[in-house]
């Protein structure tokens, strides 16, 4: 072949490569398309109430392989996936044992290769959840540590020898006691876990545990993921003196954890490990107690992370109710915060939350459709990459439990132990719990209206919602007018209409107590939307003309479009308009 031709060939090669978006990172050679965790609607799956395949009564791999084309019908783009590793399970996965082998319970490899091919079939990414602040007492990195003070893996973790007293307090998040040092006889010294006692918080000051979770991470983006959430990963800076913290900080913990020392090192360095070499998105849990915090994380020429997930919103619901003004206030602080620079997460709901229509809308019968709808519409309409939580595609709902016996979640159990041994209140305590617990959002995805929801032919591993024959996928899914298929519109909508992603936000009618307007607009494009939050007609603002406008959405039949009539909205009811230009 002649060198011209030889030359034009490469280059030919090369532009068709470019035009389709093939990168070539590391081991890795994909299909990218720049900003698609932008442009994502990422729908999140408990594996372990999704679908139970083998008939134990746990979700696993090939239940969800089960239903890659329900998950295709919705119209979403991208799956994360709570922890699958092998794990003993005290945290549900996040007590992780073995960080490259799949959960027992859940599975093998070959149905996890299967289950990320048949996603890419569909065209749908999968976001894998690395759980890296801490590991499980389990895994044999700390076996090895608690065995002898001079293991090679001791400093794998942070110790405390009891020669030098009681190490200074740590709040922990799930201890039955609410102290994160918990006393280790065989080498006469405490360690520190900031969630229970079997999560042992690794130590990111030692550079070998950052080699190791590098390792991990490419382990698993060499098999062709596309994304990690990184959990709890706000808290893995320490600071290894451990100097002793104001009396009654646990209250304001996250200012003492969050964000703390080499953290956006440890980071960089992640970036140019791992991120730099291969075609994944990043999202952290947890965007420290700032927004500088959360630019920094996210800012592109920092080199850190793509998205981080803030809590200020979803912290809002109180088992009391909240203010609509608040939440105005909060997702417009935070969008206008990053108007410029960086990205959001728009979310309200996931597995460590009571259900979304429970909490933020009315899950009762006449209300729970709509307000369900009405949520969701918020959701798909604002900027940032939305996080969808499975089965409020559907509207479940909380399922309240009143006995302890009924709880699975550790949170909620070691919480009921700290009362009994403190003698708290308990009946104040399970109110408490039926509407916050995070069972709440755990009970199995509801498919239909045989036994156990068609989840599981077993005895499911926690109970289902009683409500599952009239809330459920099957009888959804042929109802023009239900929950489900109003989710797959807005989906489709947000995927059709790039102002939707991209658009700027701006708060209309800031005072109103009942309405949340706003408006997304790029050049040559404007979308209003309307939504009522709550259960009786309130009016819009005045004299916005919507004169030529189209109603491109609405969670309502036969929703007004006429002229001049839309001062006032049904009850829960929300409206997406295009604005004439
Ligand atoms: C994160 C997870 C939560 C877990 C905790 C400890 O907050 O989302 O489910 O219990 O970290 O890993």
């Amino acid at each position: 072949m002649n060198i011209r031709l030889a030359s034009f060939l490469i280059l030919f090669t090369l532009l068709i490569a470019s035009l389709f978006g093939y990168t070539q990172a590391g081991n890795s050679s994909k299909r990218s398309s720049g900003n698609w965790w932008k442009e994502a609607v990422i729908y999140q799956i408990y594996p372990r109430s999704f679908k139970d395949y083998d008939g134990d009564g746990i979700g696993d791999l090939k239940g969800i392989n089960s239903k890659l084309d329900y998950i295709k019908s919705l119209g979403v783009t991208a799956v994360w996936l709570n922890p699958v590793y092998s794990s003993p399970n005290t945290d549900n996965g996040y007590d992780v044992s073995d960080y490259r082998k799949i959960m027992s319970d859940f599975g093998t490899m070959d149905d996890f290769d299967s289950l990320l091919h048949g996603l890419h079939e569909r065209g749908i990414k999968l976001i894998m959840d690395l759980v890296v602040n801490h590991s499980s007492d389990e895994h044999a990195w700390f076996l090895q540590s608690r065995s002898s003070r001079t293991n090679p893996y001791r400093n794998y973790y942070h110790w405390w020898d009891a020669e030098r007293g009681k190490p200074p307090y740590r709040y922990s998040l799930f201890d039955v006691d609410g102290n994160a040092w918990a006393y280790d006889s065989t080498t006469n010294a405490y360690y520190l876990h900031y969630f229970s006692r079997k999560q042992p918080d690794l130590n990111w000051e030692n550079p070998k545990v950052r080699a190791e979770v590098f390792d991990i991470m490419k382990y698993w983006a060499d098999k062709g993921i596309d994304g990690f959430r990184l959990d709890a990963f706000q808290f893995v800076a320490k600071d290894t003196s451990f100097p002793a913290f104001p009396k009654g900080f646990e209250k304001h913990f996250n200012l003492y954890y969050a964000m703390q020392g080499n953290i956006h090192h440890y980071l960089q360095e992640m970036y140019r490990e791992v991120f730099a070499k291969y075609d994944v998105m990043s999202v952290a849990e947890g965007a420290g107690n700032s927004f500088k915090d959360a630019h920094d994380l996210v800012d592109s020429q920092r080199h850190e992370l793509n998205m981080a997930y803030a809590f200020d919103g979803v912290d809002l619901a109180k088992p009391g109710g909240y203010s609509l003004l608040h939440f105005k206030d909060v997702f417009t602080r935070w969008d206008s915060a990053f108007e410029k620079n960086g990205w959001l997460s728009i979310f309200l709901s996931n597995h460590d939350q009571a259900r979304m229509v429970s909490r933020f809308g009315n899950d009762s019968p006449a209300f729970r459709a709509h307000s369900s709808e009405m949520l969701t519409t918020f959701i798909m309409t604002m900027r940032g990459t939305p996080y969808f939580y499975n089965g409020d595609e559907l509207g479940m709902t909380n399922i309240r439990f009143d006995s302890i016996g009924d709880y699975r979640d550790v949170q909620t159990l070691n919480a009921y132990q700290h009362e009994l041994k403190t003698g708290g209140n308990l009946k104040k305590f399970m109110t408490f719990q039926a509407s916050v617990s995070r069972d709440n959002g755990r009970t199995p995805f509801q498919w239909d209206s045989s036994p156990n929801a068609g989840f599981t032919t077993g005895t499911p591993w926690i109970k289902v919602n009683p409500n599952y024959k009239a809330i459920n996928a099957e009888s959804e899914d042929k109802d023009p007018n239900s929950v489900l298929n109003y989710f797959r519109k807005i989906v489709s909508l947000r995927r059709t209409h790039p102002a939707l992603v991209y658009g700027k936000y701006k708060l209309l009618d800031r005072n109103n107590t009942h309405v949340y307007s706003y408006l997304r607009t790029v050049p040559g494009e404007r979308f209003l939307v309307m939504l009522n939050f709550g259960p009786v007609p309130a009016s819009v603002f005045p004299g916005f003309d919507l004169r030529g406008s189209t109603l491109l959405l609405s969670n309502y039949e036969n929703s007004d479009t006429k002229r001049g009539k839309t001062n006032v909205l049904r009850p829960y009811e929300a409206r997406v308009y295009k604005l004439r230009s």
